[in-house]
């Protein structure tokens, strides 16, 4: 079975190490004049074409509208599942949550407060992702092949954006209440807060790679947003709605997740299949104090996810409570930790809710949930059973 904990499992399309090993070239060996890696300088008439040992993640000095050849088979093949997984939100019946939503006791005041601070941490948070690829990533990622898969899963975070504006308008929520508690609520503020300082000075403009500071600075927003927001945050939040969804309450909302959940489990491991491509081209950037720097930024980002855990389900509900929330964050962090290359920063601890690998099987809930469901091609690199 699928272990959807580690998320690991969806990355069918993950780089071999053979791919890792063969993309590293000295600086050194490159015979192109500089070029600006935004893309957006004067096109150089007479440069020469790219070949695939020019191509690099980041201070690359080749044509990033060049395409071809690829180089990172992994970014491309991302690119392919994301098109594959194509979904959208309207495409998911909200009558069962409708009504119970607007029934008198089918839900708990506690869960009506997880859930809704569930789905106001969701919709700012895809947001500020968006903002981190289109303002921050894009412009310093220099390979093309993977600003492919960054502007697909742009597009991805709109449809989740789309998403949260398909559920308060089906239940008829506060849409002021919900889209302004990243501001208002301080335990989502503190993580959007937290994130988003790793990646307001990349969006500066005098900001460039090139120098040590300023790569590691980069790296940290790529950590910022796809190992800790993405890879770590979402997921008590999926966490939060995918048990509703089991017994069987808000089984619109818990299919739609599982659709974020799919999207964002690829978005994740690009993220770390990027930093690991940008360690193994920049070996100088990661050393031991940068590392623990790093184990810090996990540690930290887990006891924002902690205090989360506490606002949001101060009570408990439906198996799910704050500490088993923060110790399913502390296996998550050390998953996350080991796949890119560190050591732990929690003692080994086990993974509180084992149900979400099942729960995370879209076929299965299919027939689960029993609701309306347009079957979407999976794609052929990503196996769902
Ligand atoms: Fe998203
Ligand atoms: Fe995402």
């Amino acid at each position: 079975m699928l272990d959807w904990s580690d998320t690991e499992t969806t990355t069918a399309v993950a780089p071999a190490a053979a791919t890792l090993t063969t993309a590293l070239r000295p600086q050194t060996q490159f015979k192109l004049e500089p070029v600006d890696p935004t893309g957006l300088g004067a096109i150089d008439r007479a440069g020469g074409r790219v070949s695939v040992d020019e191509k690099r993640m980041i201070n690359c000095r080749a044509d990033v509208n060049q395409l071809l050849p690829l180089k990172y088979k992994w970014a491309w093949e991302k690119y392919l599942s994301g098109c594959n997984n194509h979904w959208m939100p309207t495409e998911v019946s909200m009558q069962a949550d409708i009504a119970l939503w607007k029934s008198r006791d089918g839900l708990t005041e506690d869960e009506r407060r997880a859930i809704k601070r569930n789905l106001g941490f969701f919709a700012a948070s895809e947001s500020l992702v968006a903002n981190n690829i289109v303002l921050a990533i894009y412009r310093h990622l220099t390979n093309p092949e993977c600003r492919q898969y960054l502007l697909r899963q742009a597009f991805e975070e709109a449809v989740h954006t789309h998403t949260f504006q398909y559920i308060v308008e089906s239940l008829g929520l506060d849409e002021g209440e919900l889209f302004n508690m990243y501001r208002e609520v301080p335990s989502i503020t503190d993580k959007a807060a937290w994130a988003l300082k790793h990646t307001q000075h990349l969006d500066d403009s005098s900001f460039e790679t090139g120098t040590p500071d300023n790569d590691r600075a980069f790296l940290r927003d790529l950590v910022a947003f796809y190992v800790v927001f993405e890879g770590m945050w979402f997921y008590t939040g999926f966490a939060q709605i995918l048990s509703l969804g089991r017994r069987n309450k808000m089984v619109g909302i818990a299919e739609q997740y599982q659709y974020i959940l799919r999207d964002e489990s690829i978005h994740l491991n690009f993220g770390i299949d990027v930093i690991n491509q940008i360690k193994i081209e920049n070996p100088h950037l990661w050393t031991a104090e940068y590392q623990d720097q790093i184990r810090g930024m996990i540690r930290e980002a887990a006891e924002l996810e902690a205090a989360y855990g506490r606002d949001t389900m101060p009570r408990g509900f439906l198996g799910l409570n704050a500490a088993l929330c923060e110790q399913y964050m502390h296996f998550i962090a050390n998953r996350r930790c080991a796949q890119i290359g560190l050591a732990p920063v929690f003692a080994d601890v086990e993974n509180p809710f084992p149900w979400m690998s099942e729960a995370m099987d879209l076929k299965k809930e299919k027939n689960f949930f029993e609701t309306r469901v347009i079957e979407y091609q999976n794609g052929g690199v990503l196996s769902w059973d």
